[in-house]
């Protein structure tokens, strides 16, 4: 059958029957909106790399989060930005610190809000690396496996409902599991950054979460921007490890990796519009050069299409508030 008996175009004729034909939505249940807390009381700051979204102290976070739950959006995913750091990261699995105070409040504020928790050093070491290093600057794999599972452990005690280690040591999913399995909570999930790339698209983040290194890069642990079949090997450990549901990162230049990660598993696949994706469509939207709702849309449905079940983006809320 082809033309002139076939005409693709006849589902196309009103906005009405192009939406019947739809292959692909998303809703905002489907988005997980990512949110910097800060220490002290009443702040919010905004980030001039990331128009529109700021750091919030752990009280405002807590209002926000149920202006989001509100927006109709299911889950929102916590980093935190201390003010002190050191080699050993202690303030990431201090039971009193940002995050695990801001988890509490927003559980409290809105209990009904999932609450994801990011478990990695970066924000926290004085070098800025994902993991402890030796002196000569090596990132040790093993011995940061401890203090992950002890920050994963601390945001459960807090209340997360599900810790998403995204700092690609080896192993860490494991580790993780069983840390919170040991203390009772076998009933919460983890969400593991799989296939996370050494991107360039994290510029606007490393500012937001200061947690830029101090020396070298994340290339001897993120993944190679080349690699696809990697990719699957990555995802398929975490699972094996007992990852509940696996991420790829960044979103859009990766959409082949979410793809074929669809067609290898079964578990939920999350893709992470992160921080420069989100920033360039701001800034051409800024300069008048592209429709900002529309590169949204565009960009949000294509990251669905290509296989993603959920999508963190930090435009969950104007997306939201968009329908
Ligand atoms: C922490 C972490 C990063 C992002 C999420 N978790 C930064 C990095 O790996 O350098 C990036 C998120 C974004 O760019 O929006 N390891």
């Amino acid at each position: 059958m082809s033309f002139p008996t076939t005409r693709p175009r006849r589902l196309r004729v009103s906005e009405t029957m192009r939406k019947m034909a739809r292959e692909t939505r998303v809703a905002p249940e489907n988005l997980v909106y990512p949110a910097f807390v800060v220490p002290g009381k009443g702040v919010a700051e905004p980030i001039p790399s990331m128009p529109g979204v700021s750091r919030y102290s752990a009280d405002n976070l807590a209002e926000q989060a149920r202006q989001i739950y509100n927006e109709g959006i299911g889950a929102m995913l916590v980093f935190g930005v201390p003010d002190k750091k050191d080699e050993r990261a202690s303030a990431a699995y201090d039971d009193d610190g940002i995050v695990q105070r801001a988890v509490r409040m927003i559980k409290e504020a809105e209990p009904n809000i999932v609450v994801v928790t990011d478990v990695c050093l970066c924000a926290y070491t004085s070098h800025g690396h994902c993991g402890v290093t030796d002196a000569a600057g090596a990132i040790l794999n093993d011995p940061s496996l401890e203090l992950l599972s002890k920050m994963a452990l601390s945001h459960a005690r807090a209340g997360a409902d599900i810790v998403a280690p995204s700092d690609m040591m080896d192993g860490r999913v494991a580790a993780i599991r069983k840390a919170l399995d040991e203390e009772g909570f076998t009933d919460r999930a983890i969400l593991s950054y799989a296939a996370k790339y050494a991107s360039c698209f994290y510029g606007p983040f490393r500012d937001a979460a200061h947690s830029a290194p101090s020396f070298g890069d994340r290339k001897t642990y993120q993944m190679d921007p080349a690699n696809v079949r990697e990719a699957i090997k990555e995802i398929a450990l975490d699972i094996e490890e007992g990852a509940d549901m696996v991420m790829v990162k960044p979103a859009l230049p990766y959409l082949d990796v979410i793809s074929k990660t669809r067609e290898a598993f079964n578990v939920p696949i999350a893709a992470y519009q992160v921080s420069g994706e989100y920033s360039m469509i701001k800034a051409a939207a800024a300069n008048g050069w592209l429709d900002e709702k529309r590169a949204m849309t565009e960009s949000l449905t294509s990251i669905r299409r290509a296989g993603a079940d959920i999508i963190l983006t930090y435009f969950a809320r104007d997306f939201a508030r968009s329908l």
